[in-house]
């Protein structure tokens, strides 16, 4: 694929920070308590769901309806725990290569966004003193719509200036690189390659990746 490389939008959780595991542990104290078995592996398919869209499924795997008064009060609970336990998550948390592949980015004078379905992304960014990097942050409180529907990443892209041809877009969720792929944006999967197959490339790491290989990616010599 060829593209000039303009501009980056980052999910963050998961790529910027660790708190995949966090959310997981939260929703299986609540399907545990609600007593539908859920596991890692079903996890797997949470990621990058809105809050509620992530209830909904939990409830459908336990084959449970219940009235919204009940859904809102299980979704503040479940946040609650996740919020107690990110509440010391400061800059050491970011995940390795993260910070250091976003530097580069703006040295370069290339654009960085956020785009993550989570209510919560603003105040991690800030903890975690990446805010002042970012030209736009686009998080769960902007959108309607949440991955795999693109909506987060078209309005990062458009708040960025870019259009998404002209954008890498890097994703731990299956349901984000669907996102990105549908919006028509390159994009990165950052995990395993049976779960983001459907990525232009996939890194098992930040680490791994550095302005040179991502122009390299974008513009095959
Ligand atoms: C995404 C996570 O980034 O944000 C999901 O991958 C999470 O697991 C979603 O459910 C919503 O997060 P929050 O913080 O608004 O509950
Ligand atoms: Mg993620």
């Amino acid at each position: 694929m060829s593209l000039e490389l303009k501009g980056c939008l980052f999910d963050m959780d998961g790529v910027i920070v660790d708190s995949a595991v966090h959310h997981f542990v939260a929703w299986k104290r609540l399907a545990d308590e609600l007593s539908i078995p859920f596991t890692e592996q079903d996890n797997h398919a949470l990621k990058g769901l809105s809050r509620v869209d992530s209830l909904e499924h939990i409830l459908r795997m336990g084959h449970l309806q219940l009235d919204e008064k009940t859904k809102l009060k299980l979704m503040a609970q479940k946040n609650a725990w996740y919020l107690d336990l990110i509440k010391g998550m400061r800059a050491k948390d970011i995940l390795p290569g993260a910070r250091e592949l976003i530097e580069e980015l703006v040295a370069e004078g290339i654009k960085v966004g956020l785009g993550s379905s989570s209510r919560n992304a603003q105040m991690i960014l800030d903890n975690v003193g990446l805010t002042p990097l970012f030209d736009t942050v686009v998080d769960g409180n902007h959108i309607t719509l949440s991955k795999p529907d693109p909506e987060v990443f078209l309005k990062g892209a458009q708040a960025l200036g870019l259009d998404p041809r002209q954008v890498v877009v890097f994703e731990d969720a299956e349901s984000g690189v669907k996102a990105a792929k549908t919006g028509g944006f390159f994009a990165v999967g950052v995990g395993s390659e049976e779960q983001l197959g459907q990525a232009d490339v996939v890194v098992s790491s930040m680490k791994e990746v550095t302005l040179r290989d991502l122009k390299s990616w974008v513009r095959p010599a």
